[in-house]
């Protein structure tokens, strides 16, 4: 049998090395799709390998794009087995600063680029395909400033769990990782200030790719698996859990009467 061959759109971000030695570190034929051409030649420059790990220039949130990107990956390998959609986009900012054209781009690049990309991903699947997508903790505690990012990526995460029962019907499998931010170099330059025990490495959310594109998740369809490393929601008024050092008295803490003396 011939090793699977996947399409690994957005691929140029912080994620994409990292995923794309997980996945052809093991043997898998991928297809490495972004919009930026000069960013992804030096991306195939560093992991391409003829017949193995090739790239194709797309936007695959035109449906015409993501349809050519899914045909050129059957024409390559002769076969494809799944999608691992890592596209996405950020935006923070209150409602009263975010333009509407933010909104759209939001839904756009985290939403809507999954719904064409499947689309022109599904038709070549057969029996036991693969669909991974990208989600927040953030859709379930939507925190302020981040309603635009949030909101498109409930849609996503409610989306792919509508879909996966259509989907699993025919032996594909869709299921989405929801991840905190990120431990890379870049977030490092952007946040010095930010303690990073918080975040999760690239590797970590790699090898759940990893899983989710293999037969070890068999029994898994539509789910969101968190990978959040030590994350958890916290606020300056929110102290340490009781009995490990405390703020201030009367500011933060268990609520009265839980844990210890306030
Ligand atoms: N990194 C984090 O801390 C974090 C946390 C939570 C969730 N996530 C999610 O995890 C996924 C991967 O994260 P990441 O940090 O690697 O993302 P990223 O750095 O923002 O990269 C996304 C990539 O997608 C490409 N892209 C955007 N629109 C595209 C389109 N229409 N067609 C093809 N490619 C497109 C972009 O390259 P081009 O501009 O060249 O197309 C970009 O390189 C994203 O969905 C993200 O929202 C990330």
């Amino acid at each position: 049998m011939t090793a699977p061959a996947f399409l690994i759109t957005g691929a140029t971000g912080q994620l994409g090395a990292t995923v794309v030695e997980q996945l052809a570190g093991r043997g898998d034929r991928l297809l490495l799709v972004a919009r930026d051409k000069d960013r992804l030649a030096d991306l195939e420059a560093e992991l391409g390998v003829e017949g193995k790990v090739e790239t194709v220039v797309a936007d695959v949130s035109d449906p015409e794009d993501a349809r050519r990107a899914a045909g050129e990956a059957v024409s390559r390998f002769g076969r494809l087995d799944g999608l691992v959609h890592l596209v996405g986009g950020f935006h923070a900012g209150p409602l009263f600063l975010t333009a509407p054209d933010v909104y759209e781009r939001m839904l756009r690049d985290n939403f809507l680029s999954a719904v064409t990309a499947t689309q022109g991903v599904l038709p070549h699947l057969g029996e036991g395909g693969r669909l991974v997508y990208f989600g927040t903790p953030l859709a379930d505690v939507p925190l302020p400033g981040l309603s635009a990012y949030a909101a498109a990526k409930a849609a996503l995460v409610t989306w792919v769990q509508s879909i996966a029962h259509e989907v699993k019907r025919k032996g594909v499998h869709a299921n989405a990782i929801v991840m905190t931010m990120a431990d890379t170099p870049a977030k490092r330059r952007e946040r010095p200030q930010m303690n990073f025990d918080h975040t999760v490495s690239p590797e970590l959310v790699a090898r759940v790719v990893g899983f989710l594109t293999s037969s070890a998740s068999d029994g898994l369809y539509g789910c969101a698996v968190p990978v959040l490393g030590r994350f958890e929601f916290s606020s300056e008024l929110g102290g340490p859990p009781p009995g490990v050092g405390g703020p201030p008295p009367g500011v933060g803490g268990p609520p009265p009467g839980v844990g210890g003396p306030r």
